[in-house]
């Protein structure tokens, strides 16, 4: 496997710019997703990583070695395409060993390969059958051990789970974060199902506009989020944002309610971007009152909708805790948890996992 660095790559269309300099270091065998709305260059990364898209500007190296200009087939990355690409006249046999034929590796090493891969994947049963007849999840598989059998430096997967209905996605999931795991694969994966990236990345690339807003490891992309675009972009329920002001004691005010803070000092008076996670919402006898808009039931939980004052914010609260719409409830937040962000520029001024005492912003 193989290390993959790209260096301030830029990527236009025509006028519109698809992709700002963009920097980029994924370490040998590590598991990076891309995360990020559609739209926001996470294909167009891919594709110039694999060599399918030149970059308008910007190098590219894997293992240190500059492959910009090296054809795709020279730079022994994998593709794992959204709609799987699988030829529908070919049998799954011969759909897995399609890159070792074109290579014209001898038969008997393309044999073993495929056996090993249809293994590993759980698919030897239909391997004499053809993609028509193959369930989604059972297809995507095929086009995994395609991918296996090439033993590339890395694997480059472009949302291979977005055509699978919830329950086997959730599975399939889990099984190829261990899977990729235990072949010590270098992966980029790229998602805009925040789920996902949280669940299987070692760090997540998030992008919105074409720019990298943040690159972490998943609890600190969630607790100490770089911007409130990020902050929204993770959790479900996501975060709600709040217009607050601080206080004169340096609590944060916003709908009425007052949250007592903790946070490097803020200016009195100072407006603030208050941001509340759902689960950090607890109902509380004494604490101030919200009126409760919404109470949605999910078996688990349930979400309860809020209203203060002008302001919206969401509370997880257990299944069977009585909440009745159009009633006031108490509610607190450990100070903890509040999350703070500059109302202009939408970088973050507090987030529970940032600590306090570096918060001289
Ligand atoms: N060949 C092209 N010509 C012009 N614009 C393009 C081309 N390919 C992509 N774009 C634009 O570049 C931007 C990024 O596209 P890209 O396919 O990378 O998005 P994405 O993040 O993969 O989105 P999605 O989640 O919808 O797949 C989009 O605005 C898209 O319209
Ligand atoms: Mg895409």
């Amino acid at each position: 496997m193989a290390a993959i660095t790209l260096s301030a790559i830029t990527k236009r269309f025509g006028s519109f710019d698809a992709l700002q300099p963009l920097s980029l270091e994924v370490q040998d065998r590590e598991f990076v997703a891309l995360l990020g709305p559609s739209g926001c260059g996470k294909t167009t990364t891919l594709n110039i990583l694999a060599g399918l898209e030149a970059p308008t500007s910007g190098r590219i190296l894997i293992d240190g070695r500059d492959v910009t200009d090296i054809p795709p087939m020279q730079r022994n990355l994998a593709m794992v395409f959204q709609s799987y690409a699988l030829y529908p006249h070919l049998s799954v046999r011969r759909n897995i060993a399609f890159p070792l034929e074109v290579r014209r590796a001898p038969r008997a090493e393309i044999d073993s390969a495929v056996a090993r891969a249809a293994e590993l994947l759980e698919i030897t049963p239909y391997l004499d059958r053809y993609p028509r007849a193959l369930s989604g999840g059972q297809r995507q598989r095929v086009a995994l051990g395609r991918a296996l059998v090439r033993k590339p430096a890395a694997f480059l997967l472009d949302e291979p789970l977005s055509n699978l209905d919830a329950v086997l996605r959730l599975q399939m999931r889990a099984e190829l974060s261990g899977l990729f795991r235990s072949l010590g694969a270098t992966a980029l994966y790229v998602t805009h199902d925040q789920a996902e990236a949280m669940t299987m990345a070692d760090r997540i690339a998030v992008f919105a506009a074409g720019r990298m807003l943040q690159f972490a490891p998943p609890l600190t992309i969630y607790r100490a989020p770089a911007d409130r675009a990020v902050a929204a972009f993770v959790g479900a329920p996501p975060m709600m944002f709040l217009d607050g002001i601080v206080t004169d004691g340096g609590a944060i005010q916003a709908g009425g309610l007052t949250f007592p803070a903790r946070h490097a000092p803020l200016a009195p008076g100072a407006a603030v971007t208050l941001g509340l996670r759902p689960e950090d919402v607890s109902p509380a006898r004494d604490g101030p009152t919200a009126e409760v808009v919404l109470v949605e039931h999910y078996g688990g939980n349930q979400v309860v909708t809020l209203r203060a004052g002008p302001a919206r914010f969401c509370m997880l609260s257990p299944p069977d805790m009585r909440i009745e719409q159009g009633h006031r409830i108490g509610v607190s937040v450990d100070p903890r948890n509040l999350y703070l962000f500059a109302p202009d520029t939408g970088r973050t001024l507090a987030a529970p996992g940032l600590d306090p005492r570096n918060e001289t912003r």
